[in-house]
């Protein structure tokens, strides 16, 4: 029997896109909390671990972080159950400015949850940044206050977000051929 190794994803958006676009999230979230004493980032396991890591590096505020994780989709392109957290965070965010850290945005499920969820704990602020969202796949108007890129409806990989656990180191966000644009 031969295995063969599955085809590389496509380039989508490139290291260097991402890179210069972090660069300058990272200076824009500056600049509008730069009279704040600490900026507290929630990051949203696991599709939003690398975006986080740079985008928190990128900061030059004073910063601290957090983790929670929240069910989703089991395979490409599959329905989806409710949004189930699975991890809650460590620490009380009362009175704190919290920043959640998404990888996507696609039907708005999710960041709906989230926002709802942190809301109740009573935030000194609260917004979300996501680096990539999919317009035309939302079911719930959802506002995201920093994003990275807008993208057509397909399932990409890479740089944190995975197809079915692979892919998700990749350096560069990927399309493969059968859902490409
Ligand atoms: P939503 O609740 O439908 O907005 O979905 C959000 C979550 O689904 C994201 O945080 C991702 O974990 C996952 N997701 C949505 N689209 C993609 C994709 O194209 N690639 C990888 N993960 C995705
Ligand atoms: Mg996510």
């Amino acid at each position: 029997m031969t295995l063969r190794e599955p085809e590389e994803p496509k380039v989508f958006i490139t290291e260097e896109a991402i890179r210069r676009r972090v660069a300058e999230l990272g200076r824009r979230i500056s600049e509008e909390y730069a009279g704040v004493e600490n900026l507290h980032l929630v990051g949203v396991l696991r599709g939003g671990f690398i975006f986080l890591a740079d985008l928190s590096r990128a900061l030059t505020i004073p910063r601290s972080v957090d983790f929670l994780a929240v069910a989703s989709y089991e395979t490409a392109g599959t329905p989806k159950g409710p949004v189930r957290l699975i991890t809650d965070l460590r620490t009380d965010i009362a009175g704190k400015h919290v920043l959640v850290v998404e990888d996507i945005v696609d039907t708005g499920d999710t960041l709906d949850y989230l926002m709802s969820l942190l809301a109740l704990r009573a935030p000194a602020s609260l917004k979300c940044c996501a680096l990539l969202s999919k317009p035309a796949c939302r079911k719930k108007e959802v506002r995201i206050d920093y994003l990275g890129f807008e993208i057509p409806d397909v399932w990409v990989v890479g740089y944190g977000l995975d197809d079915r656990g692979r892919d998700r180191a990749l350096p560069y966000i990927g399309v493969r051929s059968s859902s490409g644009p």
